[in-house]
């Protein structure tokens, strides 16, 4: 979904155990994910608040055919003081781009598909992407890193988009 929309801005819930409902979740993200050509997404972009999400395998350092990997309740465990600011995306904000800065490597421990736990250290774009994902569980947006001005812009465009999409349903 795309931002302004309140569901953005839940608090997410930890996931006790992987069972069905898990799975289902997991198969909606990677249908959505992979519908719009992300690298990663979180479940609250779906409306569902439980604290997980997934990333694109080949950015996650796993074979390309390897199923994206889930994140299940996320903790981030380290990030480096050197930093890195480039221009990052989000679904939720279809064709914005916004500068972040970001630790240049981060640490992730989640708990996989498996039921087990794992870490996962990404540097550059995956850094980047493990904290993007990161930021969603905990309602974090890529309009909380802009000023007053730029956040009414982005506001502005989405808002038309919306009202467009709208109408093309209706047509
Ligand atoms: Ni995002």
């Amino acid at each position: 979904m795309v931002w302004p929309d309140d569901r953005l801005r839940q608090p997410s819930v930890a996931i006790e155990k992987v069972d069905d409902s898990i799975r289902e979740l997991y198969q909606d993200l990677v249908d959505s994910m992979y519908a719009e050509n992300g690298l990663g997404i979180a479940a609250l972009q779906l409306g569902d608040n439980r604290r997980m999400f997934i990333v694109e395998p080949k950015l996650a350092g796993r074979p390309e055919t390897d199923p994206p990997v889930a994140f299940i309740n996320p903790e981030i465990i380290a990030t480096s003081d050197e930093q890195q600011d480039s221009e990052e995306g989000c679904l939720s904000f279809p064709d914005i781009y916004v500068k972040v800065k970001r630790p240049l490597r981060a640490k992730v421990r989640a708990m996989g598909m498996d039921g087990q736990p794992f870490e996962c250290e990404g540097e550059g774009l995956l850094a980047r992407c493990l904290l993007h994902e990161y930021d969603h569980l905990t309602g974090k947006l890529l309009v909380d890193f802009v000023g007053p001005l730029k956040r009414t812009m982005i506001k502005k465009k989405l808002t038309k988009l919306k009202g467009a999409e709208a109408s093309d349903a209706e047509a």
